[in-house]
């Protein structure tokens, strides 16, 4: 992966990487997963096989868990208790409304790691510190990969570009 300099938009933080391989964006989400923290919000967006649930496998495996990642497309909500991991696809959440319902919120405001595919339909009311990842192309394509640091950026940009820094000299 080519290595960039991030950059502040609009009030996040953003970063840029392009992913030739399933194996890059399976790296990158293990170096990514190093800055992450339980509490965090990660919303990941792009179109479908985009790569979210990749990413999301490899984040919950470089979080510790052994149980296999599968896309909770029809359940919504996946959780791996023991690792404080929670995996969510709001693909079918048709209102907002209903994401209480499920526990989106419950699962917001507990000390696990959630990541979520398709946030979109929350998003007025996602928290304001929050990851994004937006995720580009599809099938053969490489990726174009956006990080997005919102709120407490400082300390999270500089942390970042030191995991960065650290796997570039290794
Ligand atoms: N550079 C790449 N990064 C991520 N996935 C890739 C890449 N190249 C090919 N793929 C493939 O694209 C598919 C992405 O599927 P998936 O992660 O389920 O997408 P989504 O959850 O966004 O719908 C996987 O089969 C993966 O192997
Ligand atoms: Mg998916």
């Amino acid at each position: 992966m080519e290595k960039t300099a991030g950059e502040k938009i609009a009030g996040a933080w953003v970063d840029r990487w392009e992913s030739a391989s399933p194996e890059q964006t399976l790296a990158w989400g293990k170096l990514l997963s190093r800055l992450l923290r339980p509490g965090d919000l990660l919303c990941l967006y792009g179109e479908l096989g985009a790569g979210k649930t990749l990413l999301a496998q490899g984040i919950g495996r470089a979080w510790g868990v052994t149980d296999p990642i599968t896309s909770p497309t029809f359940t919504m909500i996946q959780e791996y208790r023991d690792q404080g991991f929670v995996h969510m696809d709001l693909y079918r959440l048709r209102r907002a409304e209903e994401a209480e319902g499920i526990g989106v919120w419950d699962f917001l405001q507990a000390d696990q790691l959630v990541v979520i595919e398709w946030p979109e339909i929350l998003e007025e009311a996602l928290p304001a510190e929050r990851i994004e990842v937006r995720l580009n192309g599809s099938g053969d394509q490489a990726r174009r990969i956006e990080l997005r640091l919102y709120g407490g950026t400082e300390e999270r940009a500089e942390a970042w570009q030191k995991l960065k820094d650290m796997r570039n000299s290794s």
